[in-house]
């Protein structure tokens, strides 16, 4: 079964691809479907789920196509849930995926700064959405991925905010996780799995 997966970032690309391959789904990424595709929506929801419908509601009526879409970010139980939806721009717009992701952990330290570890609570959150170009939505889920908001960054791989979630029951930062085991832990990989199981057992669909 093909599914198209509605986002430009390669880093949740190859997450999700990495659970959904191997159980014989065709992963097809927007940049490699080798045909215009419009530009992102807007994402005005005030909660992941929302976001993730008005995603896959928008590029399966563009695209003609059955297609995935993930909503995810960063919640800080000190900054009463913050950044939240606004994860990805929380330090603003401008420049490369790069530049934006330094700019959004340099606030997070910043916010953070002073803050006791027992008050550092954090979790990734995403969520899932498949929808086919008549609206309709088919299957919805959601992972959770809990840890503490460190104040020094360890690790390389990942992306985003990954350096500064420390994991306590690992001793490193979701960064120090190779791709696999990020995958075993994460909100995505739990999201993701989730998905399948609903896709297969559950005989889901369109
Ligand atoms: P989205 O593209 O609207 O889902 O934005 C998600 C944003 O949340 C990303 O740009 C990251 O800043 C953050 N985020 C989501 N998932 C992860 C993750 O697995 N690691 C690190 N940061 C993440």
């Amino acid at each position: 079964m093909r599914i198209v997966i509605a986002t430009g970032n390669p880093h949740k690309v190859d997450e999700i691809r990495a659970v959904l391959a191997p159980m014989g789904f065709a992963v097809v990424s927007l940049s490699e479907l080798g045909r215009p595709v419009p530009a992102e929506p807007d994402e005005p929801g005030s909660t992941f789920e929302e976001n993730a419908r008005i995603k896959a509601r928008y590029y399966a009526a563009a695209l003609g196509e059955a297609v995935l879409a993930d909503d995810s970010g960063l919640e800080v139980d000190a900054l009463q849930g913050a950044p939240g939806v606004h994860s990805a721009y929380w330090a603003g717009t401008e420049g490369s995926r790069a530049d934006r992701d330094a700019r959004n952990n340099a606030k997070l330290v910043g916010s953070m700064r002073g803050i006791p570890v027992e008050q550092r609570g954090a979790r990734f959150v995403c969520t899932m959405c498949i929808a086919t170009p008549d609206g309709m939505v088919h299957i919805e889920t959601r992972g959770e991925f809990d840890g503490v908001i460190a104040d020094e960054p360890r690790g390389a791989h990942g992306f985003g905010y990954d350096p500064y979630l420390w994991l306590p029951e690992r001793g490193m930062t979701s960064a120090e996780l190779s791709p696999d085991e990020k995958n075993a832990m994460s909100h995505r990989g739990r999201a993701v799995r989730r998905l399948a199981y609903l896709l297969i057992h559950k005989r889901i669909s369109w």
